[in-house]
């Protein structure tokens, strides 16, 4: 054969099986209001960059009739491309294939692409949908599982990954996402469980619909489990391309500088707190009066909505914000609060981000539920992961920092490198009303008037403690600033940490409270 008709032949056999499962499977998944697996990769990544690796794959099963199917490319796609000239490591699964199941050498795919991901230190972007362990491999597909989640977790903490939910992902295919540093999902496409409706109807008698179960919003509302919600797949590629802005390649390098831009902000920002101390404000409105652009990225935005966080660029540079929301259960740290800062902060600790807390809480949310529910194991998250990071750690004491709290959100005593308190910061043990009626009980209980005495005690302890002098005048606080001066001071903390070195005692690796 001359070269020309090989090359003749070689489109052919390209142009057949990037059909994938061809193309009435191609209608039907169209028709489902999904992209195609080869779409969504052309969509997401930046132009002509994909390169396309293993399309010639084919399964080697035989059982159940499977010697006579022909699936292509084994129902996953691989490669290797760039988002914003940042190199990623990509896989999707190919619905229109079988389902995008999962049979021995789909798997062996997904995890070339995923060694490839973790030896070049670049990100992984894996795109889920499918019908999970192809039932017709057996134990390979469950092998093949297993190799996934082992190479999740080894690349944990050294290369980002970010999972993406565009279909069913059912099962123990749910644990691979889950293993992931990102969840994406996308309004009324995703969709993710461990025991699909038939099985709850079958063991439980109970209907429930897909969607209910663990549609979109459900992971983003009230698992946890997704981080961003799109309401189509194009707005959650332009999500991926975002985040993957904010963040560096791996765990040796930090992210991309940015030119600097101020704020957007023209107000003052002490107007954005309320005079009373018991009105809420949105603490993203004062991230948004520091940060670059007034660029806030929020992460989790629709969980445990008591804490915000999320990445901005301070002069340019990533940063990772952690801050209490007084519009939410006036931002007490909760079990699933505690869970979600927690793991960002881990998140930033591996990849290098600095991290800036804004604090404005009550403490710990009281309650049978909350002790029932864990917030003692859940809590500890949150001083052990603060503890444990050695990237530049930064507090601003908005207004209430009581208790444990004062504690947790990266106080002094867990290693912050720089403690600042606005002048309305109240930092004490617990809020004035409460600790009034417990250590002037007696004198309140004698009084004339109890309640004109009560009144007067409250005002007797907030005047004493519930400021930010006390904690100043013993160098807990390195220093009380005008809110005005917020970004300014952050910026220059950052600044002077750019070379932070905090060196641990060796250790295999901790054991946190998870
Ligand atoms: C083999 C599968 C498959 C699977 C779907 N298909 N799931 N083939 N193994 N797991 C095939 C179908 O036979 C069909 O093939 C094509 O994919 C499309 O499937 P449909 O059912 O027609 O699509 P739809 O109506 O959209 O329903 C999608 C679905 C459903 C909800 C995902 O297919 C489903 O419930 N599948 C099974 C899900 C499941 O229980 N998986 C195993 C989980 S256990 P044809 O040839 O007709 O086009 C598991 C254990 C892993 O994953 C443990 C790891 C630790």
């Amino acid at each position: 054969m001359s070269l020309k008709k090989h090359i003749l032949d070689l489109r052919k056999r390209r142009e057949k099986v990037q059909l994938g499962g061809g193309e009435k499977a191609i209608e039907k998944q169209m028709a489902m209001g999904k992209m195609t697996a080869r779409s969504r990769i052309l969509a997401l990544l930046d132009n002509d960059s994909f390169t396309e690796y293993d399309l010639f794959v084919e399964h080697e099963a035989r059982d159940f009739g499977m010697d006579k199917k022909e699936l292509h490319g084994d129902g996953v796609i691989i490669g290797t491309g760039t988002i914003y000239g940042a190199p990623v490591a990509i896989f999707a699964q190919d619905f229109t294939v079988a389902g995008g199941s999962l049979g021995l050498m789909h798997a062996r795919k997904i995890t070339k692409i995923m060694d490839h991901a973790l030896k070049m230190r670049m990100p992984l972007i894996g795109i889920n949908d499918s019908g999970g362990a192809r039932i017709q491999e057996g134990v390979n597909s469950l092998a093949g599982y297993g190799e996934i989640f082992y190479r999740n977790t080894i690349a944990s903490g050294v290369i980002p990954q970010i999972s993406v939910i565009l279909g069913p992902c059912a099962g123990g295919a749910v644990y691979s996402p889950a293993l992931t540093d990102f969840v994406f999902v996308v309004d009324q496409i995703s969709k993710m469980f461990i025991t699909g409706p038939n099985v709850i109807k079958t063991v439980l008698g109970e209907e429930i619909s897909m969607e209910e179960l663990g549609g979109a919003r459900v992971h983003a509302e009230i698992t946890g489990n997704a981080h961003f919600f799109a309401s189509s797949e194009l707005e959650c590629f332009e999500q991926i391309k975002k985040l993957i802005s904010f963040i560096p390649w791996n765990n040796t390098q930090k992210a991309k500088v940015f030119p600097p831009k101020e704020p957007k902000f023209n107000g003052k920002i002490e107007d954005i707190i309320p005079a009373d101390p018991k009105q809420p404000y949105d603490v993203r409105d004062v991230i948004k009066a520091i940060v670059d652009d007034s660029d806030f990225f929020e992460i989790q935005e629709f969980f445990a909505p008591n804490i915000v966080i999320g990445f901005g660029r301070m002069n340019g540079q990533t940063t990772g914000f952690v801050a209490n929301q007084p519009l939410v259960l006036a931002g007490v740290l909760d079990c699933d609060s505690s869970d979600k800062a927690a793991r960002f902060i881990r998140y930033c600790n591996a990849f290098n981000i600095p991290i800036i807390t804004l604090e404005d809480m009550p403490g710990y949310l009281p309650g049978v539920d909350q002790e029932h529910a864990g917030v003692i194991r859940h809590g500890a998250k949150v001083l052990y992961a603060y503890s444990e990071a050695s990237v530049p750690k930064i507090t601003v004491i908005l207004r209430k920092a009581y208790g444990g709290g004062y504690i947790a959100m990266n106080s002094r005593h867990l290693g912050a490198d720089f403690m600042f308190a606005w002048p309305t910061a109240e930092i004490a043990v617990m809020g004035p009303e409460g600790a009034a009626n417990i250590i002037f009980k007696k004198e309140i209980e004698e009084a004339e008037d109890p309640d004109k005495m009560r009144e007067v005690k409250v005002q007797e302890y907030i005047e004493r403690f519930a400021n930010p002098y006390v904690a100043a005048a013993k160098g807990y606080i390195d220093s009380v600033i005008e809110p005005e001066e917020t970004r300014k001071l952050l910026l220059h903390a950052i600044e002077v940490s750019s070379n932070k070195i905090d060196q641990r005692p060796f250790k295999k690796h901790g054991i946190p409270p998870f």
